[in-house]
C-alpha cells in the first residue's frame, strides 16, 4: 500500500487528494493517513495542502522494498524483492530463495553485508549507507556452459545504468569490473548451481561503491566510488531500477542466440581495455599484449608479438 501511494504521488507533478487515494486503493481515509504518516517517518517529505491533497517534495536515499516497488518499471526482473538492513551476503540469501522455489528475477538487496564476498575468494567491503549490494536470481533454460557469459551481460547493464544515472562514462574492465576514471567502482560475482545439462539457478551479485568516501588501505589505490569520481550523490534505488531495466534489455538480446554475438559491438564500445596494452595474469604464465575486444563467447582477444590469444578466464591489469 505504501509503495502504491508513493507511485501515485510520483505519477503527478501536482497534488493527489486523500479521497482519490482512498478510491484508487479501496481503503479508508484513516488508512491513507496512516500510510502517509509512516512514509514521513521513514524520511519522505510529503506536503499536505488543505483542499488540494498530498504532494511529494523529496525522497530519502532508501532502497527497501517499498521504495523499489514504487519506482519499478520492469517486466520480470525484481518482481519479488527481499530487502535487508543487514545480512551476511546477498548471494547467500538469493541461493536460499532459489532453493525455496522463488522465481527467476527475484532480487535481494542489502544496505550492509557482514560477509560480502568477492571473486577469487576475496571479501567485499560492504559498509552501510554507502553502497549497493544486490543479487539477481536467474533460472534460465540454457546450456550451463554458456552461463558464464551472463556476467558480461550484467556488466553491460551496470555500466550503462551508472552512465545514465550519474551522467558519466562508466566503462568495463574485462571481464566484468566497472570503472570510472580508471578506478574500480563495481564488482560482480556470478555463481551457478547446475547439473551436467541443466541449470538449477544462477545468482548475479553486484556490489557498487556509491557514496563511499574512504576505502580500506589494501584497495585504496585501485577502488573508488561514484561520489568520489563524479561528485554526484545519486539515489541508490534509482540506480538499482535502471540496472534491472538495462539487464532485461541485454538479457533478451543474449537469449536470442545464447551467446554475445548481438552484444559484442556494444560491449567493445565500453571496454576500457580496447586497443590498450594489457597484462594477462594467466595462472600458468602471465603475458602481455594488446586487447582487441571480445569474441561472441566473451573471451578477450589479445594480440601478442607472436600470436593472437583468446583469454577465457583470469584477470587483466
Ligand atoms: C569482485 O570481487 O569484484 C566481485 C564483488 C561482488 C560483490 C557483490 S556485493 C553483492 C553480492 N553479495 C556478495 O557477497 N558479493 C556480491
Amino acid at each position: 500500500m505504501k509503495s502504491e501511494i508513493l507511485e501515485a504521488l510520483r505519477e503527478t507533478d501536482g497534488y493527489v487528494s486523500g479521497q482519490d487515494l482512498c478510491n484508487k486503493f479501496g481503503v479508508s481515509r484513516t488508512a491513507v493517513w496512516k500510510a502517509i504518516k509512516q512514509l514521513k517517518e521513514a524520511g519522505y517529505e510529503i506536503e499536505a495542502v488543505p483542499n488540494k491533497g498530498y504532494h511529494i517534495v523529496s525522497a530519502p536515499d532508501l532502497m527497501n522494498k517499498v521504495e523499489l516497488e514504487s519506482i519499478r518499471n520492469t517486466t520480470w526482473a525484481g518482481q519479488e524483492i527481499y530487502y535487508y538492513d543487514v545480512t551476511d551476503s546477498t548471494n547467500i540469501r538469493a541461493k536460499e530463495l532459489a532453493e525455496e522455489g522463488h522465481p527467476s528475477g527475484t532480487l535481494v538487496v542489502a544496505d550492509h553485508q557482514e560477509s560480502g564476498r568477492g571473486r577469487r575468494g576475496r571479501s567485499w567491503d560492504s559498509p552501510s549507507g554507502t553502497g549497493i549490494f544486490m543479487t539477481l536470481l536467474l533460472k534460465p533454460e540454457m546450456n550451463p556452459n554458456h552461463a558464464s557469459m551472463l556476467t558480461l551481460v550484467a556488466a553491460m547493464a551496470v555500466a550503462r545504468a551508472i552512465s545514465k544515472c550519474a551522467d558519466t562514462e562508466a566503462l568495463i574492465k574485462w571481464p566484468n569490473d566497472i570503472v570510472i576514471g580508471g578506478k574500480k567502482i563495481c564488482g560482480i560475482l556470478t555463481e551457478m548451481s547446475a547439473q551436467f545439462d541443466f541449470i538449477n539457478h544462477i545468482v548475479i551479485g553486484i556490489g557498487i561503491n556509491v557514496h563511499n568516501e574512504h576505502f580500506p588501505e589494501e584497495i585504496a589505490e585501485t577502488a573508488s566510488s561514484i561520489l568520489l569520481q563524479t561528485g554526484k550523490r545519486i539515489r541508490r534505488a534509482e540506480l538499482i531500477e535502471q540496472i534491472l531495466e538495462q539487464f532485461e534489455h541485454y538479457y533478451a538480446i543474449f537469449m536470442e542466440t545464447e551467446d554475445l554475438s548481438g552484444l559484442v559491438k556494444e560491449y567493445n564500445s565500453i571496454l576500457v581495455n580496447m586497443n590498450k596494452s594489457v597484462r594477462v595474469l594467466d595462472p600458468k604464465e602471465p603475458f602481455e599484449g594488446k586487447a582487441m575486444g571480445i569474441t561472441k563467447k566473451g573471451e578477450l582477444i589479445v594480440d601478442t608479438w607472436e600470436s593472437r590469444k583468446m583469454v577465457s578466464s583470469g584477470e587483466v591489469s
